[in-house]
């Protein structure tokens, strides 16, 4: 490779690296995106324009390379128009999964054409590979075995907690499952080292193919049992996957932009699925084992005595005698696309001399930072926007706990009900409020399907009806005093 691609690959790394950065902070997320997207196009330009040189140069078929582009480029901008904020999961389920699919097409690609030209894979690591001085022919062998395996993990597994974020598929316990799980991996250890090898010739090939069929049946294996509130967390953990085939796939054709790129996405990927668990306060280990879902709703979680209720014309009279008050959004103003309703609400309290703050629970709604998405996207300034334990020593200072759609994240079960569901996960202390208004559309329990103590405290006015709807009430009360 020129000397000149090598720096436009350093270049590219250093974007992503920065790109990452920016993206740890709402005021710059937007400017981290736009950074990474140029990182991207730069290793995309020059993997084209510098494919290597003298024995270790790639031939380019143009015509698929823009068949390529075209494609998932019509596909990728219709999707993502398409696609509404609370489907975001769902979509970033399925880009984790082509990128699985991807590593484990380009290792069986080269696997086939190396292993044609040299007729055993161990015997014929790329010449890009050796050129590069990144790998043998042992580590080279691997690094094909793990990027079929682990991208056949990611495809399969992403594809079903794709179809369980839609409510298609249930969670579904077998009976030996964890005796099922063991088996695979043995088989894929077995095909694994036969393939990568033990085997030569067509058996070597037959090892390969059955490597990738006992991949798509683990990752659909291991990811079925999981409960429903829990795929967030699997769909975080299954890109650091996709990133840890693409890293491998890197290895494979000898790519060093590759190998980087994926590592950043594995070690990214790893670092959220951390943060995700500490926010529900459970470990990886309890997640994967499964158990906590969404289609489980306790006994008791519409069971409700001394319940009181405000209109609109009710809220907006608090509201007004208010000095300080604490907006808290929750999955339910994503549903009802409240957020702009809601800086509406902020800025007339504001207007009014009203001290006004917004608590965003790290797990509140579907998805890492869903709530800084939607409220960004209505041009709240960030700097009102305060996470949990900055915020819970205001809550007995406010005057109102505005809650919109929220319901988990400020269950005080969680930390008062040592047996509840979600004992122990850190929430939001709205019920220290002087008054809590609770918009939400019923008593129906939210994603841990459990009851919410909250809602029969008699500093807790339940506020029923959609979140937007509700609220637009409030401000025309509010803009009519
Ligand atoms: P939830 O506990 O899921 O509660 C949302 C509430 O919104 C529901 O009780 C629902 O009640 C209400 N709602 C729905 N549509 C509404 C509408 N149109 N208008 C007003 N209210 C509406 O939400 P949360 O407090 O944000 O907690 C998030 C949950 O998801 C937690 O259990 C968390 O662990 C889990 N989770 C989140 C993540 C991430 S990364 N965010 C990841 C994994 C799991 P009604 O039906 O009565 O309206």
């Amino acid at each position: 490779m020129h000397d000149f691609a090598k720096v436009l690959y350093l270049l590219a790394t250093a974007l992503f690296i920065f790109g990452i950065k920016q993206l740890s902070k709402v005021s710059t997320a937007r400017r981290g995106n736009a950074t990474a997207g140029l990182g991207m196009l730069l290793a995309i330009v020059t993997t084209l324009i510098a494919p290597g040189e003298g024995d270790q140069v790639i031939h380019l078929s143009w015509p698929l390379i823009v068949a390529g582009i075209l494609i998932g480029g019509v596909l990728g901008t219709w999707m993502a128009r398409r696609v509404a904020m609370t489907g975001m999961p769902e979509m970033v389920a399925l880009f984790n999964g082509f990128g699985g699919l991807a590593s484990l097409l380009v290792a069986l690609a080269v696997f086939w054409g190396d292993y044609l030209a040299a007729g055993d894979l161990a015997a014929a690591p790329s010449a890009e590979a050796e050129g590069l001085g990144l790998t043998g022919p042992v580590v080279w062998s691997a690094a094909v075995i793990l990027s079929i395996l682990v991208g056949g993990v990611t495809l399969t597994g992403s594809l079903v907690a794709m179809a369980k974020l839609m409510g298609k598929v249930g969670d579904k316990l077998l009976p030996a499952r964890h005796l099922i799980t063991l088996g695979l991996l043995a088989a894929a250890v077995l095909f694994g080292w036969l393939g990568g090898w033990a085997a030569a010739g067509g058996w070597a090939a037959f090892a390969l193919i059955l490597l990738t069929i006992v991949s798509f049946a683990l990752g659909v294996h291991l990811v079925l049992p999981i409960g429903g509130a829990d795929m967030p967390v699997v769909i975080s953990l299954l890109n650091s996957y996709s990133g840890i085939a693409a890293s491998m796939a890197g290895f494979v054709i000898g790519n060093s932009l590759l190998i980087v790129a994926g590592a950043l996405v594995g070690a990214s990927g790893l670092i959220l699925t951390d943060q995700m668990c500490k926010g529900m306060n459970r470990t990886l280990l309890h997640v994967l084992v499964g158990g906590f879902g969404g289609d489980s709703v306790s006994e008791d979680a519409r069971d409700y005595s001394n319940i009181r209720s405000y209109s609109p014309e009710d809220a907006a009279a608090d509201l007004q005698l208010a000095d300080k008050v604490i907006i808290v959004p929750g999955y339910g103003m994503a549903v009802s696309q409240a957020q702009h309703v809601v800086k509406e609400l902020g800025d007339l309290l504001m207007a009014r001399g009203c001290e006004v703050k917004y608590a965003i629970h790290s797990v509140a709604g579907r998805m890492p930072g869903h709530m800084n998405v939607l409220l960004a996207e209505a041009d709240v300034p960030h700097d009102l926007l305060f996470p949990t334990e900055e915020i819970n020593g205001d809550f007995k200072s406010a005057d109102v706990a505005v809650v919109v759609g929220a319901n988990d994240v400020v269950n005080p079960a969680a930390i008062e009900d040592p047996n509840s569901k979600i004992a122990g996960m850190p929430i939001l202390h709205v019920h220290e409020a002087r008054t809590v208004h609770m918009i939400k559309r019923s008593l129906s329990p939210g994603y841990a399907g459990i009851k919410n103590p909250l809602f029969e405290r008699d500093n807790c006015f339940m506020c029923f009806g959609d979140g937007k709807e509700f609220l637009q009430g409030v401000v025309d009360e509010l803009k009519n005093a």
